[in-house]
């Protein structure tokens, strides 16, 4: 299964998914609307939506309130994006320049809390205080996640246990809270819905090992963001935490001082020593141990189409390109 046959699958509900991000969307002050129409209208993946609404029908639920739940989490995806945008200095995403480059940075981190509070507007009207508890707590871990991250900018002796904090708070935790609320809402019962967490965190972080892998070894069109942003802000990244101590002394050197210091100006020679020390290959091995995890939390669901199309999600976000 692709991922073509993956959103075909559900192609009804991600058709209403976009419909209901369109309509909650509006608001009566311009700005907002632009800003948040251009980011939208960029485009992404929605891979966050469509794991919700797969996880939702793979766990028997057969109502219409997944719709929302899988737009929320595309909302709260959103508002991070502009925020962390901001925060990573990056120009490009989506293929187009950044809201902050276009708008700037206060528009782009106001807009992302427009979006943030809007979706907590949404969860309201989804009536599940158990729900209302797993987005706050993911809220908070994201933010957190980011924060964490910002503390191990410039730290070359970040260590890899550090690292994988950072990626789970920041990125997988939004997939592993989609994925439990979709089974909330199903009423699955407590093993099902564990089951979906651990599916959720182990895709999520699967999904961030291999964004920080195209961070060097991307083509920037087919991936729509630049290459080399995590060195240029001095963020040490799996990839680079496995050069640092797989690598001759120089060229481990050079790669502490560009942890150090940022910029660009030794992208080319730290690439290839990433290549040659095997840091990618490393990373993508750790990617691909996640990826085994998310499937195999899957094992005890009953077989579905959408189990499938789980397994073929998580087999996308390691052999992805963009
Ligand atoms: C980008 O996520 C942010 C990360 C967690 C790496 P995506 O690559 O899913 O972004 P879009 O929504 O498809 O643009
Ligand atoms: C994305 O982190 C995580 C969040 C937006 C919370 P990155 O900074 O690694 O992702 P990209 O490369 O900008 O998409
Ligand atoms: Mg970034
Ligand atoms: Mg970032």
């Amino acid at each position: 299964m692709q991922l073509e046959d993956v959103r075909a699958l559900v192609a009804d509900d991600l058709r209403r998914v976009d419909q209901v991000i369109v309509e909650r969307l509006a608001s009566d002050v311009v700005l907002v609307n632009q800003i948040s129409q251009y980011i939208i209208g960029g485009g992404g993946k929605r891979l966050r939506p469509l794991s919700v609404l797969l996880a939702a029908r793979a766990c028997g639920y057969t109502g219409h309130h997944h719709v929302e739940a899988a737009a929320i989490i595309e909302f709260i995806h959103t508002a991070t994006l502009l925020h962390d945008d901001v925060v990573d200095g990056s120009e490009m995403r989506r293929g187009r320049d950044t809201a902050n480059h276009v708008f700037g940075n206060q528009a782009s981190v106001l807009v992302g809390d427009y979006l943030y509070s809007r979706s907590f507007q949404m969860m309201v009207s989804l009536d599940d205080l158990r729900i209302q508890g797993v987005m706050a707590d993911a809220t908070n871990t994201i933010a957190m996640g980011e924060v964490l991250q910002l503390m191990n900018a410039h730290d070359p002796d970040t260590t890899e246990e550090s690292y994988f904090e950072v990626i789970y708070r920041k990125t997988a935790k939004l997939f592993e809270a989609g994925a439990q609320m979709a089974a909330i809402l199903a009423n699955a019962p407590r093993p099902v819905e564990q089951a979906m967490v651990a599916y959720g965190r182990h895709l999520g972080t699967a999904f961030q090992l291999v964004d920080d892998m195209l961070d060097y070894r991307a083509n920037r069109e087919e991936l729509g963001k630049n290459l080399g942003d995590d060195l240029a802000e001095g963020k040490p990244t799996l990839p680079l935490i496995h050069a640092l101590s797989h690598s001759a002394p120089e060229e481990a050197a050079r790669i502490r001082a560009a942890i150090e210091e940022g910029g660009l100006d030794d992208l080319e020679a730290i690439t290839r020593t990433i290549e040659s020390s095997g840091g990618l290959e490393y990373t993508a091995r750790l990617a691909q141990r996640e990826r085994d995890l998310a499937t195999g939390a899957l094992a005890d669901l009953p077989d579905s189409a959408y189990k499938q199309a789980l397994h073929a999600l998580a087999d996308f976000a390691v052999s992805r390109t963009h």
